[in-house]
This record gives structure tokens, sequence and C-alpha cells, in this order.
């Protein structure tokens, strides 16, 4: 079985590119934020205090969280509900960013996420999936750009989808997420030592699905 792991920080493009490059390798594609977002999106139906630790890691046992896929694209179920539409929006991503960084947390994610791997080739997003998820991955790609690039990025998809962004807001919020989600004790947002860093501020999104490609085909076979 053949693992790659792409990590980066949020808004690097991750997803739209591992997504792609799945496709045309006929891998298939876990994007784990998704996991951490519905641990955020159960507690923030629940109204958890996220920052009460003992609250969030006792809610685990009320959580079932599973990923199926429809037509190749990642459904992610959470108690039998598909979540995978609620799970996007801002509230969400600062909640999950909160939560993620509690041990428990991730240690209740780590076979899920493992269990994929094992039976597939796969592409697998996130922060840790290099270093902890699958440190014994063929290919690990950290992907990155800067703040403001990204913070361009996502305000353009937002204006794009009729919704009014805040580019001086989006920017902020991308830049307290990096913090948290780099500065958190148990598997912080860094590359794998044997990561090759791919750094798309100035690469179009064909250029940079091309890349990812290229790296994946030469460094797996
Ligand atoms: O990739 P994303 O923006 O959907 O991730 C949501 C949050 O989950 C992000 O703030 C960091 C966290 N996360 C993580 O800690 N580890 C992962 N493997 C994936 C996401």
């Amino acid at each position: 079985m053949i693992s790659v792991a792409i990590d980066g920080p949020a808004g690097a493009g991750k997803s739209s590119i591992a997504k792609l490059a799945a496709a045309e390798l006929g891998y298939i594609y876990i994007d784990t934020g998704a996991l951490y977002r519905s641990i955020g999106l159960f507690c923030i139906n629940q109204s958890l205090d996220i920052h009460d630790k003992n609250a969030v890691v006792s809610a685990l046992d009320k959580m079932e969280i599973n990923i199926i896929f429809n037509d190749q694209e990642q459904r992610v179920i959470l108690n039998d509900k598909d979540v995978s539409d609620e799970i996007r929006t801002e509230e969400v991503s600062r909640t999950a960013s909160v939560v993620s960084a509690i041990p428990e947390v991730r240690a209740f994610l780590l076979s899920l996420q493992r269990g994929f791997a094992e039976k597939n080739n796969v592409i697998m997003d996130g922060r840790d999936i290099g270093t902890v998820v699958l440190p014994q991955a063929q290919v690990k790609i950290f992907l990155t750009a800067s703040p403001e690039e990204r913070a361009a990025r996502r305000t353009k998809q937002l204006e794009e989808k009729g919704i009014t962004a805040d580019y001086n807001q989006i920017l902020k919020d991308i830049i307290e997420r990096d913090y948290n989600d780099s500065h958190r004790e148990t598997a912080p947002l860094k590359p794998a030592s044997d990561s090759v860093i791919v750094d798309t501020t100035n690469l179009s999104f064909e250029q940079s699905v091309a890349q990812i490609t290229e790296l994946i085909k030469e460094s797996a076979e």
C-alpha cells in the first residue's frame, strides 16, 4: 500500500490539490480536518465549553465518527448523520482548532485514520499525518503559502459564492489558527524531517497540482 501525507497550514490548498492528485493517481483522498471539525460541531451543538478539557474528553464517548465514500467523495458521518456540509463554517473551524489541541481528541481519531491507510493507497491531508499518523508514509509533502496569499484566496472563494468576506478578519483568523496549530504540545503542525516543502504562494492551482502529482509519482515508484 502507498501512503502520501500532505500536511500544512489552513488554506494552503491542501484539500483541493490532494483531491485532484488522488483522482489522477487512483488513490483514496482523506481529509482528516473534517474529523476534528465533526468533534467541534458536536461540541457546538451540545453547547459545551471547549476550553473545559474534561467536558470535551467526556463527550468523546457520545461521538461515533465515520468516513464513507460517495462516488469517490468523502462524507463524514457523526452519530449516523452526514455532517459534511455543516462542518464548513468559520465557527466550526475555530472550534476544531481548539479541541484538536487536546491529546485525547487526537488519540480518539488515530485508529480511524490509520485504518484507511492499511487497506488503501491513500493521500491523507492534515497537520500531523507525516509526523504522527503515518510516519511510515512513502511520500511526505508539507504544503504551504504565505498567510496573505491564503487569506486572499479564501476571500476570493467566499466572494465567488456570493458571501461577503472581510480580508483583514480572514487574515487575522488564519494567523491565529496557524499559531494554535503549530504551538500545541501534542502533534503540532510542523514539517516532518523527511518531507518535501512545497510553497504555492507563487504557483497557480494547476501548477500546484502538477507539481504534487509529479512528486508522488517520482517518490512512490
Ligand atoms: O484542515 P482543516 O482546516 O479542516 O482542519 C480543521 C482543524 O483541525 C485545524 O485547525 C487543525 C485541526 N487538524 C489537526 O489538528 N490535525 C489534522 N490532522 C487535521 C486538522
